[in-house]
C-alpha cells in the first residue's frame, strides 16, 4: 500500500501527557502549552479532560485552560469525556470537540471508567448523539489494542468490535491506543489489517506509547497499511494513571522529523514543537524525553 502524501498529527500531550506528569503544572503554563503548539501549525490539540477529579486531579482545571486559550480558526482543541456529566460540563466551558474512550480489555475498561465495555459503550450512545446533535466533533479511542496491563493478551476482534461500535455511534476517527507500549510492528499491522475490515482505513488514528521504545517502528508500520493520522505527545509527556509502568506517548518531535525525513507533510513546524516541548520540560524540571529534541539542541549548542 502507497505511504500516505500528508500525515495529520493529533497532539495529545496538554492531556494525556500531563494527566500522569508526576510534578503540577499551573493552569497559566497548560495555556501557554497549548498556545505555543498551536503557533507550531498542529491543528489538533487535545486540551484536557472532563472527569472526575478524584480520578484524575490533574485535569481538574480544563475548563479555566478552554477559556484561557486563543481558540484559533482551524484548530482543534478536544477534550475527553466519559460521561453525560462529563459532556454537559464540556459543553458549558464552549468546547468544540470531545473524545469518549472505551478499551479493548475488561479489566482495563472496569480501573479506567469502573464499567464493562458493553456498559461503556451503552454509556457512550447518548454522550454522542447528544454531542452531535449539540454541533460537536466526536472521537472515539479504544484502549490497549496491542495488550493489557492488567491481562496480556488482547483479542485483536474485540478491538475491530469496539472500533466498528464507536463508528457507529458517530465517532469520525477512531484512535487505537496501545496504552502500554508493548506492541512490535507486524502485531500493529496485523491489529490495523483487522479493524480495517469493520473501519475504514480514513478514519482510524494510531497512538502509541513508547514504553518499549517501539513506537517509531509501530507508526511506520501502521502508515505502510494506508494509516494517515498519528496521536503524539510534544516531548513525550505522560502516561496513563490507570496503566502502572506506561511511560509517555511517541515524542511529536521524533514522529515530525521521521515524516520530514520521508518526505510525508505534515502542515508543522518541528522546530516551534520542540521550543514548546523545551518549554514544558523546564517547567517540570526534566529533559524532553524527545531524542530529536536533544539533538537539536546539542546542535544549537555546538554552534
Ligand atoms: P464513577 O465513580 O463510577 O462515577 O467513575 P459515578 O457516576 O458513580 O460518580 C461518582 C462521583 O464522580 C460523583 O460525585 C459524580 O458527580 C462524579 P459525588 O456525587 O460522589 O461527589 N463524576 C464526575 N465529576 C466530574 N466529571 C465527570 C464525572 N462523572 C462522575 N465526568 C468515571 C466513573 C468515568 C467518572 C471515572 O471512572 C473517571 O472519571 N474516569 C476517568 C479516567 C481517565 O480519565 N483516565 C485517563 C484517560 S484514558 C487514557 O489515558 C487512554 C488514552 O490515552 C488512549 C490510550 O493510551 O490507550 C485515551
Ligand atoms: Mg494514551
Amino acid at each position: 500500500m502507497p505511504l500516505p502524501g500528508t500525515v495529520k498529527i493529533v497532539e495529545v500531550g496538554p492531556r494525556d501527557g500531563l494527566q500522569n506528569e508526576p510534578e503540577s503544572v499551573s493552569t497559566a503554563d497548560k495555556i501557554r502549552l497549548i498556545d505555543l503548539l498551536a503557533d507550531a501549525g498542529l491543528t489538533v490539540i487535545e486540551s484536557g479532560s472532563f472527569v472526575s477529579p478524584r480520578w484524575v486531579p490533574k485535569m481538574a482545571d480544563t475548563a479555566a485552560v478552554l477559556a484561557g486559550i486563543n481558540q484559533r480558526p482551524g484548530v482543534s482543541y478536544p477534550v475527553l469525556v466519559p460521561n453525560m456529566k462529563g459532556l454537559e460540563v464540556a459543553l458549558a466551558a464552549g468546547a468544540r470537540e470531545i473524545a469518549v474512550f472505551g478499551a479493548a480489555s475488561e479489566t482495563f475498561s472496569q480501573r479506567n471508567i469502573n464499567c464493562s465495555i458493553a456498559d461503556s459503550l451503552n454509556r457512550f450512545a447518548p454522550v454522542c448523539a447528544k454531542a452531535l446533535a449539540s454541533g460537536l466533533r466526536v472521537r472515539g479511542y479504544v484502549s490497549c489494542v496491542l495488550g493489557c496491563p492488567y491481562e496480556g493478551r488482547v483479542d485483536v476482534p474485540v478491538v475491530a468490535d469496539v472500533s466498528r461500535r464507536l463508528v457507529e455511534l458517530g465517532c469520525y476517527e477512531v484512535s487505537l491506543g496501545d496504552t502500554i507500549g508493548v506492541g512490535t510492528a507486524l502485531q500493529a499491522q496485523a491489529m490495523v489489517e483487522a479493524v480495517a475490515e469493520l473501519v475504514p482505513r480514513d478514519r482510524l488514528a494510531v497512538h502509541f506509547h513508547d514504553t518499549y521504545g517501539q513506537a517509531l517502528a509501530n507508526i511506520l508500520a501502521c502508515l505502510e497499511r494506508g494509516i494517515a493520522v498519528v496521536d503524539s505527545s510534544v516531548a513525550g509527556l505522560g502516561g496513563c494513571p490507570y496503566a502502572a509502568g506506561a511511560t509517555g506517548n511517541v515524542a511529536t518531535e521524533d514522529v515530525l522529523y521521521m515524516l520530514a525525513g520521508m518526505g510525508l507533510a505534515t502542515g508543522v513546524d518541528l522546530s516551534g514543537v520542540a521550543a514548546a516541548g523545551r518549554y514544558i520540560s523546564e517547567i517540570l524540571g526534566r529533559a524532553a524525553a524527545s531524542r530529536v529534541s536533544r539533538a537539536l539542541a546539542a546542535r544549537e549548542a555546538a554552534h
